[in-house]
């Protein structure tokens, strides 16, 4: 896939490149390699800081990994503009963009924030991948709490294009849209959330259906596998053009979501107070464990696999990181 000189991807290209050239992906970890070659395939610098002894070779290695996927959507990462600093203050110093993704520990994020803030220009824009802690708590030592906002993945970020972009109450609006252009200009599907609530939307959802998902597992109804089946043939395909709402709209008929609340509002409300209610308990979790090894592969080929399904799903949806 190439570029033309008139594509809305170079033309977000060229924008990305006035406004930033260096990046600076804090801790080197699963969702920091991810960051890393996906900055490095859009034409940025980056410096990836991580104390960890040999992280160059792990990263390095790592993204000899994610290339393939990312050349097979037309993006091409250049090895040659990565460089590796260990000391956060220093290798944030010259960033026009700092994503955090050190691990998920409250002190270890205040510091690192305290220290981003310290070493880096006063235009850089902040965000931390953080699954968990919100902007205001990881913001308690930052002198600007302004300039922070979540930038959460999903994992992988050089693939998956949703970026939850979650300010804290004392986030400056044109922090949180300079990160929203950011994140745009990369490929992502940055969406704005109107206040921190814990675990943001995208894995509230999850873990909704995944409750359910165990229940119905641990009450023998179905295994690991069939239920799987169950979602990917039928919501999962659904969801990927057609997210709930609109499902249901289209499920009323003409008279669209009022009309299908009217019909059968009642019918999912009783359904609702008959959802289960598990927990991973030992007995549970060892029922789960053991399932899983039913799976047709070991974990690093099924990861493969998933990777290439997406990778085609999103070409078949037009869904490429760069909407190339
Ligand atoms: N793994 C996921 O699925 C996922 C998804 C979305 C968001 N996140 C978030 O991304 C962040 C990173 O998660 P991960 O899964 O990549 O963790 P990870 O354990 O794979 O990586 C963390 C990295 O941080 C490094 N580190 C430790 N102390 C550091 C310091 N002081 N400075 C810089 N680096 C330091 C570690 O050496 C390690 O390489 C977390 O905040 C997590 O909540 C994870």
């Amino acid at each position: 896939m190439r570029d033309r000189a008139d594509s809305p991807r170079r033309g977000r290209l060229d924008a990305l490149h006035m406004t930033h050239e260096r990046a600076t992906v804090v801790g080197g970890g699963v969702i920091g390699v991810s960051w890393t070659a996906l900055f490095l395939a859009h034409g940025l610098h980056v410096t990836v800081s991580d104390p960890l002894p040999g992280i160059e070779t792990r990263v390095r290695a790592a993204i000899a990994q994610i290339a393939p996927t990312l050349a097979d959507l037309g993006l091409t990462v250049d090895g040659e503009r990565l460089a590796f600093e260990p000391d956060v203050s220093v290798a944030v110093a010259t960033a026009d963009v700092v994503q955090e993704n050190g691990p998920e520990r409250t002190d270890v994020k205040r510091s690192l924030w305290a220290s981003i803030e310290q070493g880096a220009p006063p235009d850089a824009i902040f965000a931390s991948s953080s699954s968990s802690i919100p902007a205001s708590v990881m913001a308690a030592s930052m002198k600007q709490p302004q300039r922070l906002v979540v930038g959460h993945p999903f994992n992988p970020p050089h693939l998956v294009p949703l970026v939850e972009v979650v300010p804290s109450p004392d986030t400056d609006p044109a922090a949180v849209q300079r990160a929203v252009d950011f994140y745009r200009a990369v490929g992502k599907r940055p969406q704005v959330l109107s206040r921190e609530i814990p675990g943001f939307v995208a894995n509230r959802l999850q873990a909704a259906l995944f409750r359910e998902a165990v229940n119905l597992v641990a009450e023998g109804v179905v295994t690991e596998q069939q239920l799987d089946d169950v979602v990917t043939s039928s919501i999962g395909m659904r969801w990927a053009v057609a997210g709930p709402f609109l499902t249901f709209h289209l499920g009323g008929g003409p008279g669209g979501l009022g009309d299908f609340l009217t019909h059968l509002g009642p019918t999912l409300e009783a359904l609702w107070s008959n959802l289960g209610s598990p927990t991973l308990d030992q007995k549970t979790a060892d029922l789960l464990r053991a399932q899983a090894n039913g799976f047709d592969g070991p974990v690093d080929e099924l990861a493969q696999r998933r990777d290439a399904g997406e990778t085609a799903l999103m070409r078949a949806l037009g869904e490429l990181p760069a909407h190339a």
